[in-house]
């Protein structure tokens, strides 16, 4: 059985890898469960205080799922397929996949800060997780537009 379903639009093709989106649809929510419930800890400075234990172990978690999230989407040829139909995007794509190392690289200084002895003051900690979250967030939203974009180059522009 094909483990891929392409779309014919003239020459050109989108081949939707199955394997590729349900690894991903899986991992993806192991991470936005993580990084829900740290943002919910990151909201209440009491709280934050009160559970930072559980935070420090979060930290470590995201930072696993997060090298996962990055090895697949590599692993998979990041999005190359799409892509091929709609080369003007490939700027873009090596430019959110380079940021995959500097994500990384913070995630793992995050979880380093967490468990430092002597601890961060828990404001700076907190602090510094917002901007990786947020700066994750942003990534995320990026390479969605970009698949998005890609598939609307391919509707409209079949040879
Ligand atoms: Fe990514």
């Amino acid at each position: 059985m094909p483990d891929q379903n392409p779309r014919q639009l003239g020459t050109r093709q989108l081949a939707i890898n199955p394997a590729f989106f349900q690894d991903i649809k899986e991992d993806r929510e192991e991470l936005l469960f993580i990084e829900g419930r740290m943002k919910y800890l990151l909201g209440n400075s009491a709280l934050f205080g009160e559970n930072l234990k559980e935070f420090c172990e979060l930290t470590e978690l995201f930072r696993d799922q997060l090298a996962l999230h990055f090895a697949l989407e590599e692993a998979y040829g990041y999005f190359e397929e799409a892509l091929e139909v709609a080369p003007r995007l490939h700027r873009k794509s090596k430019t959110l996949r380079a940021q995959h190392a500097d994500l990384f690289e913070r995630a793992q200084g995050l979880c380093e800060e967490a468990y430092r002895k002597p601890p961060l003051e828990n404001e700076a900690l907190a602090e510094r997780a917002r901007e990786l979250v947020r700066s994750f967030d942003e990534h995320e939203s990026a390479e969605m537009e970009l698949i998005q974009s890609a598939l609307n180059e391919d509707v409209g522009c079949g040879d």
